[in-house]
């Protein structure tokens, strides 16, 4: 089992690049399923996730070669095959196989995701677009069985406002017979992202990134050439890390737009924002103010960021409240924050975050961005301890080149197995 180790006291100086967002990654390689033809997709994070999902196409018939950020996809040979389980347990967005399989082949057998396990990830709103459709849905065996004769387009309206199931229902939707509708849709960047691919490989496709997404079914899809915009939780990220660590760094090859609502609240704290074009500059400051925060759907503060958020608010003056209005209870970094010193009490679906230094300890990652909470923990630190760090493979899944990154920003930071 790796380990993460961390000596803090050292701010963060200098300038990260950006790969390209996990969350569209893991979104436009299922989708590339529907092309006809070759798929060449760059800009994608070299993360554990996109390497199963790329075995999973593998698995399906598809020749991919890989050329650092690059994919080459190619669609000729694919075929259905239900996956019931292997590979597609490992991450929760195998989901996306179903929208892509449904599309090109009328039909999917999919394992129920994996992946981050915070609280149930239910996909009752996927499985609703999909029957919308005219698809069969059975979930058996622990496995979703998907078959449809003939996919038309549908009115569907969203009870929750949830990118899995906008992106999934988007895939299934180029290749249905007439118009579909999809109403209380998902605004993240990342549908925009998928979107665009899909209109690049001949979809029609109108609205992405609005509440309301309009889908023109057509008969069939072509390859195309496709680049990944920046991961803006990874650079938020890196962002409330620098401010932690009260360093001064620039985050590069970012979107600063998509970046609003945690620049905000920085701000708010104290710290200095300076945006250029495609990069932002983040520079600490010795004091800041409590702030609260609403975690919610985009534009609002990212429900990714809230953990790492959490970590940077233990160290403002006072008290302060953050709230995630996504997740029921998204909490599981707060008792390894405790163990380093952190003052937070949960109540509901809020933390009550009071001002408090930090000192190192053994932590556990649960999950993903608990992990990120807890690797900034780590760095603001005093330096005469070394934090200890487990669940590393869950860093891996969201976090390319951490260590590496975080070494050449000057911190104390390695890896170790045992
Ligand atoms: C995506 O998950 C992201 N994952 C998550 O990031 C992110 O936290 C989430 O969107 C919200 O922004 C990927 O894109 C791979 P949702 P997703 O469907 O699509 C409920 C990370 O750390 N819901 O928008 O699964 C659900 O329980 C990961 O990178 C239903 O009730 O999230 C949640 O409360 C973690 N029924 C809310 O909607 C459904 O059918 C939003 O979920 C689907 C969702």
């Amino acid at each position: 089992m790796e380990k993460l180790f961390i000596a803090g006291g050292k701010p963060l100086r200098g300038t990260v690049q950006i790969s390209g967002a996990k969350n569209s990654a893991v979104a436009v390689v299922p989708a590339a399923i529907l092309a006809e033809t070759t798929v060449v997709l760059d800009n994608l994070p070299q993360i554990s996730d996109v390497g199963i999902l790329t075995e999973i196409l593998t698995e399906l018939g598809a020749t991919v070669e890989q050329n650092a950020d690059q994919l080459v996809i190619h669609t000729e040979a694919m075929k259905s095959k239900p996956m019931p389980d292997g590979n597609v347990k490992k991450l929760r967005a195998s989901y996306y196989l179903m929208g892509a399989l449904l599309g090109k082949f009328g039909e999917a057998t999919i394992g129920l995701p994996g992946g981050c396990n915070f609280e149930p990830r239910p996909i009752d709103q996927h499985i609703k677009g999909f029957e919308a459709l005219g698809a069969e849905v059975k979930n058996e065996h622990g496995a979703i069985h998907i078959r449809a004769k003939e996919l038309r387009g549908a009115k569907i309206y969203l009870d929750v406002v949830s990118v899995g199931a906008t992106i999934n229902i988007m895939l299934a939707a180029t290749k249905a017979k007439g118009v579909t509708l999809i109403e209380n849709a998902a605004k993240e960047p990342e549908i925009i992202d998928v979107a665009t691919l899909l209109n690049a490989m001949g979809a029609k496709i109108k609205g992405a990134g609005t509440e309301t997404i309009r889908i023109e079914g057509v008969s069939s899809l072509q390859g195309c050439r496709h680049t990944v915009i920046p991961d803006r939780i990874q650079a938020g990220t890196y962002m409330i890390a620098a401010a932690a660590t009260r360093g001064d760094v620039v985050v590069d090859n970012v979107i600063p737009k998509h970046l609003e609502a945690v620049t905000a609240k920085l701000q708010e704290m104290g710290v200095h924002i300076y945006e250029m074009d495609e990069s932002i500059r983040v520079v600490g400051q010795p004091e800041y103010q409590s702030v609260d925060v609403k975690a919610l759907v985009y534009p609002g503060f990212a429900t990714d960021l809230q953990s790492p958020m959490t970590t940077l608010m233990t160290q403002a003056k006072g008290v302060s409240i953050l709230t995630d209005y996504v997740y029921n209870n998204r909490f599981q970094h707060i008792p390894e924050l405790a163990r380093m010193g952190a003052k937070i009490k949960v109540e509901g679906r809020s933390a009550v975050i009071e001002g408090s230094p930090l000192k190192a300890a053994k932590v556990k990652a649960a999950d993903l961005r608990a992990g990120a909470a807890l690797f900034i923990a780590g760095l603001c630190c005093s330096s005469d301890m070394v934090t200890e760090l487990t669940g590393v493979e869950y860093i891996d899944r969201g976090y390319e080149n951490l260590v590496t990154n975080l070494r050449n920003l000057g911190a104390d930071i390695w890896r170790q197995s045992n």
